[in-house]
């Protein structure tokens, strides 16, 4: 299935990318849907290898997947679940069936008691003991974290409710910081999570209860819980008129557009948030109806797949030009590498490629001054995704925004088309430089150059042009996994780090021999214990 890709690759990958590039190349091997363009010129794939690419999304019977993902069908094959994200922002489309029952009414009922709740919290109509509640603390980690923390932060500009934290850690500063700066007469606590088992949550929950005892007499009227198990939030003393719960086909990392949003939805009101929704449904219509050349989270997947498996580049650099998506590229590495970091295939056989890339980055222009050394100068490349808007929400600033556009551009121009060792000499002659000491200097002035990138463009990060960004990246993460032959849907590998904790957890607290332990964990255990409190 790769040796044409394979071989393609090994015929061209010298050719200068940026003696490809005219007009007609960047508007050829561009997308634009809805509020999104997506150029992926400035790549080294050309006509022949978008062709072999697309013909592995046949090859690999993506449409039919696809298909049976919007429609309900159990794909998620090692926990026998349907994928049903997309039915959560599903605002006005048909009815979605699983096991015989259109899920859809008891979605849109969920939505309307979400917005009722938020509204009431946001008017002050829901009151704290101390008062209306001016902030709430979204408990949870992983998909139950990640998601609203990422989008609460990136539409800022939009919050007009109370102010919004997130705890996720188990360490204690987490959580400890943040209740510092509340009064628990006056602070909602969310606690989100799909399972309601996590330890981590659990273990913050317990916490933030008892702060709260302390301040009120009934610290669990101030308490939210999002779940799929109403029996343990029930246990746990959250009033079900307070539980928010939804079905165990919407995986956590892919579940902010149901109750798991709650927290964005108080901060940014039930309107903005039915945007967000909007933004992502418009993606999901797209990804279903146009043709793979014209795809958008289709074609981000094969430029995926091209840098990855294709050409061995093993990571992937996210790199927003907007400082308010700081958290993107750590959503992006749960989406993207609890998804499709996976050795085995559907059926269980030994991945015969490499699996999903290695996710990181930080905003721009801030990496610039960090590690853009690297991906300029060193040895490996690293395909980059540059993200950047037209305009961002400081009108009286817009030169500053202008300033923001100039160095996006420029960084994926610089990596595209170098600096050759003639210019760099020419640069040091310049200098005043001559001789070997020209020679020794010009060559650290080189850029090699070719290196590829993709740029995605809006107008401007509001709720409805998130969605839509969320929802590419979903659907992409959805296309690699099928091309690849991965359940994009589970997460066996996060297990064994969960069992171990628990067995090493009276080892660490001293109720059990850390002898049985290897010889590093139990010396690790007895230099802890000695140092600690
Ligand atoms: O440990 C991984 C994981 O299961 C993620 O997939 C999930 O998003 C996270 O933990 C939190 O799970 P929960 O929402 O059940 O607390």
């Amino acid at each position: 299935m790769w040796n044409a890709l394979r071989q393609h690759h090994a015929t061209t990958s010298d050719r200068p990318i940026a003696d490809m590039l005219d007009a007609d190349r960047a508007r050829d091997f561009s997308v634009q849907t809805g509020d999104l363009l997506l150029d992926y010129s400035k790549t080294n794939i050309d006509a022949e290898a978008r062709a072999l690419l697309i013909d592995l999304l046949d090859r690999r019977g993506v449409a039919a997947r696809r298909e049976a993902m919007f429609s309900g069908a159990k794909i998620n094959e090692t926990e026998g679940r349907a994928v049903l994200h997309t039915a959560l922002r599903n605002l006005d489309g048909g009815p979605v069936m699983v096991d015989g029952e259109d899920v859809i009414p008891q979605v849109r009922a969920t939505l309307d008691r979400m917005a009722e709740f938020a509204e009431a919290v946001r008017s002050g109509a829901f009151k704290g003991q101390g008062g209306p509640i001016k902030d709430v603390v979204n408990i949870g980690i992983g998909g139950s974290d990640l998601g609203p923390a990422m989008a609460a932060r990136a539409l800022a500009p939009y919050h007009d409710g109370p102010r919004t934290h997130f705890v996720s850690n188990v360490d204690p500063a987490d959580i400890a910081t943040v209740l510092r700066g509340c009064d628990p007469a006056t602070t909602l606590v969310i606690v989100a999570s799909k399972t309601f088992t996590t330890i981590e949550t659990m273990t913050n929950a317990r916490t933030a209860k008892a702060w709260m005892g302390e301040a009120v007499a009934d610290p669990a009227a101030q308490f939210v819980a999002l779940s799929t198990d109403l029996e343990k939030t029930g246990a746990f003393g959250i009033h079900p008129d307070r539980v928010f719960g939804f079905e165990d086909w919407v995986g956590g990392r892919y579940s902010m557009w149901g109750p798991i949003g709650l927290s964005l939805m108080i901060a940014i009101g039930p309107d903005a948030f039915r945007a967000f929704l909007r933004g992502g449904q418009d993606m999901d219509r797209h990804f279903r109806a146009a043709e793979w050349h014209e795809n958008m989270p289709a074609l981000l997947a094969l430029v995926g797949i091209w840098h990855n498996q294709v050409c061995g580049h093993a990571t992937r650099a996210v790199l927003p030009y907007d400082q308010r998506l700081g958290r993107l590229p750590a959503y992006l590495q749960q989406l993207e590498m609890e998804s499709n970091g996976k050795r085995v295939s559907m059926d269980g056989a030994d991945l015969t490629c490499e699996s999903g890339p290695i996710v990181w980055g930080e905003p721009g222009t801030n990496g610039q001054h960090a590690f853009y050394q690297l991906i300029h100068q060193g040895t490996r490349i690293v395909p980059c995704e540059f993200m950047i808007a037209a305009q961002g929400h400081e009108p009286d600033l817009h030169h500053q925004h202008q300033l923001l556009i100039a160095n996006c551009l420029a960084q994926s121009e610089a990596l595209m088309k170098g600096r050759s060792l003639d210019e760099a000499r020419a640069i040091m002659a310049k200098k005043g430089l001559s001789g070997d000491e020209l020679e020794r200097q010009a060559r650290h002035r080189v850029f090699p150059g070719n290196r590829p990138s993709v740029t995605l463009a809006y107008p401007q990060l509001t709720p409805h042009v998130l969605g839509q960004i969320v929802a590419l990246y979903e659907h992409r993460v959805f296309v690699e996994g099928a091309v690849l032959g991965i359940n994009s849907y589970d997460q066996w590998g996060v297990e064994l780090g969960k069992e171990l904790a628990s067995s090493l957890q009276p080892v660490v607290e001293g109720r059990a021999d850390a002898t049985q332990k290897d010889g590093s964990t139990a010396a690790l255990v007895g230099y802890l214990r000695t140092h600690g409190a």
